[in-house]
């Protein structure tokens, strides 16, 4: 299972690429306007950072289908390691298949059901983003969109990934890996609550103190 940070934040990124536990960048229009810095220059920094981890998902600002194409190809063109977000959205659907044909990867976002889950994997999206805390927001059960989702994907032998989004909780990074999802993107809050358990600093703090009662000095 891979594990992407989700946000467009330098520092972030900097700080957490080079552990090697972070697979991919997912960016959206709304990480890149917290930033406030120029989305060209933010998205190429972000990818050269990302180089040798992984890849960086940069979503369309466009509306009107052919600009969305031409924008794709444009932000495509900025680093190699550049993925294609595109809402899945049915006014779409025939420039998800002419970038798929282009060579271009596409991360399907903003995906809420197993029907558009299909849609999305017969086109040749690499990625398909369904967004997990969106549902719970509107009383639906996320998480069980990921094990049906998972489902179909093996069921009919599709190549698409299945990417975790919208995890706003340590209990749903938990719950899309039991439930088999291939990739968790993750805001950067919710990665570093997963390193923390409070028996994990307990239990370091008695051993220290149980080694201090030998009272060696060097140890080999
Ligand atoms: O990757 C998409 C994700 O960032 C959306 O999360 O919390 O805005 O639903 P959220």
């Amino acid at each position: 299972m891979k594990l992407f940070l989700d946000t467009a934040n330098l520092q972030f990124i900097k700080k957490w690429a080079p552990t090697g536990l972070i697979d991919g960048v997912t960016t959206n229009p709304t990480h890149l306007s917290k930033e406030g810095a120029d989305p060209t220059k933010q998205v190429m920094e972000i990818c050269t950072i990302m180089k040798s981890y992984g890849d960086v998902s940069v979503e369309v600002t466009e509306q009107e289908p052919e600009t969305v194409y031409k924008q794709a190809h444009a932000i495509a063109k900025l680093a190699s390691n550049i993925v294609i977000k595109v809402p899945c959205s049915k006014e779409y659907y025939e420039v998800i298949k002419r970038l798929v044909a282009d060579g271009i990867k596409i991360n399907s976002t903003l995906v809420f059901s197993l029907e558009q889950s299909l849609l999305m994997a017969k086109l040749g999206a690499a990625y398909i983003s369904p967004f997990i805390g969106r549902l719970d927001d509107i009383g639906v059960d996320g998480l069980h969109l990921i094990g049906e989702i998972r489902s179909m994907l093996d069921l009919y032998e599709f190549e698409s990934k299945l990417l975790a989004a919208s995890l706003r909780t340590v209990s749903h990074v938990h719950g899309v890996m039991l439930f088999g999802t291939d990739i968790a993107t993750i805001p950067v809050a919710i990665f570093e609550k997963m390193m923390e358990h409070p028996l994990t600093e307990k239990g370091i703090e008695k051993f220290n103190v149980d080694w201090q009662k030998l009272g060696v000095k060097k140890f080999p």
